[in-house]
């Protein structure tokens, strides 16, 4: 049965969530009083269908229902997790509470979006306090992987693990804190960050674009990667954090901070932020910069899934568990006859392999063909471990037709024909799809090759019969469109 989570207040926040759930897969309750909270969630789903499921190699689970309530009662009805994100105010939270907790199922988790609030605040005037737990998540929820998860002793044993697990489940990274402190650790550090930039702004010594200048061109992109320990680890020298400490922790009690005060929010302040704000960014509108910021992010994140580090690591995990069984596993036979072209890609286009047409570019195609074909190989058993000792295959020409446009997010499918291989030679047909849609078809002719000598040589073994009961499945099948053609030849 499909899971069900209740979104209570929809605006930048609760849209985000909407988002996370709807395309993990769940089907999604809304209940905010905002007439124009249906517009401004389909918005956020926009850039969400177009950001979050290319950044997994593999297709992520049909999409949930969405679907909007009149009132919090029907909204809440039946949820297994409900989000509340309504406004940062402690009387509405606790109202909101108080109402959604005589309609939603008792062994739902209920989770605050809450910025600054501490748990037991919000469990303070509750029916259940024992429900009621904290995920700070950080915008944009359906791209950004950390959920601050906050407890106390009110909760049940075990609340805290379900409500992580579920988390996981939509690929987030629950980071559970069982002693509460206003304001979490997160925002803790960026106020700091904050208090310090408008000083800097306030005192005259930099406008807002400089100082967005010194974390993006700088700082930032450590933080990103390795975070504030492991940078200074590293600045330290061979000596490492020890050496960092010794010369720099002086550095503390130098008047260099002016953390311990907070700037007046003059007006004068506020109009000097404003327009130097309007002045560096005006240009985009808030949802070209969100566009602008998914596609960096996204980016950043796939850079760091190939050095499988820090988030990159983290959505590398998230992937494996998506990764479908192989087709010779036993569970995997029923499902995944050989008998019809094998699926060996089912994922979405993530944004950055666009181009300047707007629609994915052409070394992408032999990418996932790439992938298809490697795809093929483990499922006949030429896998990591056949490959260490000491036979692969190499590709030996390859031939790939353009024929339909496909563009960032679009969900596609790889499914692959063995059309012949006597000895060394393999002859794949791969075709990529969306829904009934054909877009590309790759034909490759490989070679299997001992990684000693570097020549052809025949496979044996596993592999040899994995390949013969392929070939004998695949002969019965019609040739496909387009095999064997050349280049330049008429339709
Ligand atoms: N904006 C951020 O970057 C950010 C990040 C993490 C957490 N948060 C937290 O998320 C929560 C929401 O913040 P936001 O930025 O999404 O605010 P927002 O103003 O964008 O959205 C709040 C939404 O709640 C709705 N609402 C108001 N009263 C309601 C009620 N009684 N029942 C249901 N909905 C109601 C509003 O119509 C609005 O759509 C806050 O607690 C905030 O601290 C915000």
């Amino acid at each position: 049965m499909t899971d069900t989570a209740a979104i209570v207040g929809g605006g930048v926040i609760g849209g985000g969530w909407a988002a996370r759930f709807l395309l993990n897969g769940w089907d999604v309750r809304v209940f905010d009083p905002d007439a124009e909270a249906a517009r401004k969630i389909g918005e956020v789903l926009d850039n969400a269908r177009r950001a979050l499921p290319g950044l997994s190699e593999h297709a992520l689970p049909a999409e949930g229902r969405l679907s909007f309530h009149a009132t919090m009662s029907e909204a809440v009805d039946g949820a297994r997790w409900v989000q509340e994100s309504v406004p940062e105010r402690l009387e509405l939270k606790r109202k909101v509470f108080q109402t959604l907790q005589a309609h939603c199922p008792h062994d739902a988790v209920i989770a605050s979006s809450t910025s600054g609030f501490r748990p037991s605040e919000l469990q303070a005037c509750a029916t259940r306090p024992g429900q009621i737990l904290v995920a700070h998540p950080f915008n944009p929820v359906y791209l950004l992987p950390l959920v601050e998860l906050v407890t106390t002793d009110a909760n049940p044993n075990g609340m805290g693990t379900r409500a992580a697990d579920i988390l996981r489940g939509l690929a987030m990274y629950p980071l559970h804190l069982t002693r509460e402190i206003d304001a979490h650790i997160a925002d803790r550090l960026l106020e700091a960050v904050w208090r310090e930039a408008l000083w800097l702004i306030r005192d005259g010594i930099a406008t807002t674009g400089e100082i967005d200048e010194a974390i993006r061109m700088g700082f930032g992109l450590r933080w990103a990667q390795m975070g504030l320990f492991e940078t200074y680890r590293v600045a330290g020298g061979e000596a490492g954090m020890r050496h960092f400490m010794a010369q720099f922790g002086p550095c503390l009690s130098e008047p260099w901070t002016r953390l311990m005060d907070v700037p007046e929010f003059t007006d004068a302040l506020v109009d000097q932020i404003a327009d130097q704000s309007d002045a560096q960014s005006g240009a985009h509108t808030i949802r070209e910069l969100e566009r602008i910021r998914d596609a960096n992010l996204v980016g950043l994140m796939r850079a760091l899934k190939g050095q499988n580090w820090g988030a990159g690591a983290f959505l590398v995990a998230a992937d494996a568990a998506r990764a479908p069984a192989p087709h010779f596993a036993a569970e995997a036979v029923a499902q995944r006859p050989i008998d019809q072209p094998l699926e060996t890609i089912a994922r979405a286009i993530p944004l950055d392999w666009s181009d300047y047409n707007g629609h994915m570019t052409e070394s992408r195609y032999l990418q996932v063909f790439g992938d298809a074909t490697d795809r093929f190989m483990t499922i006949v058993g030429c896998d990591a471990d056949y490959i260490a000792a000491g036979t692969s295959f190499f590709t030996a020409e390859s031939h790939i037709r353009h024929l339909a446009e496909a563009h960032p997010g679009d969900s596609i499918r790889v499914t692959t024909r063995f059309l012949g291989g006597e000895g060394a030679k393999m002859h794949l047909f791969h075709e990529m799809r969306r829904g009934d849609t054909l877009l590309a078809t790759g034909e490759h002719f490989l070679l299997h090759v001992s990684l000693d000598t570097r020549r052809p040589v025949a496979p044996e073994g596993e592999v040899a019969a994995r390949l013969a009961a392929v070939a004998r499945a695949h002969a019965a099948l019609p040739r496909p469109d387009g095999a064997g053609r050349h280049v330049g030849q008429r339709t």
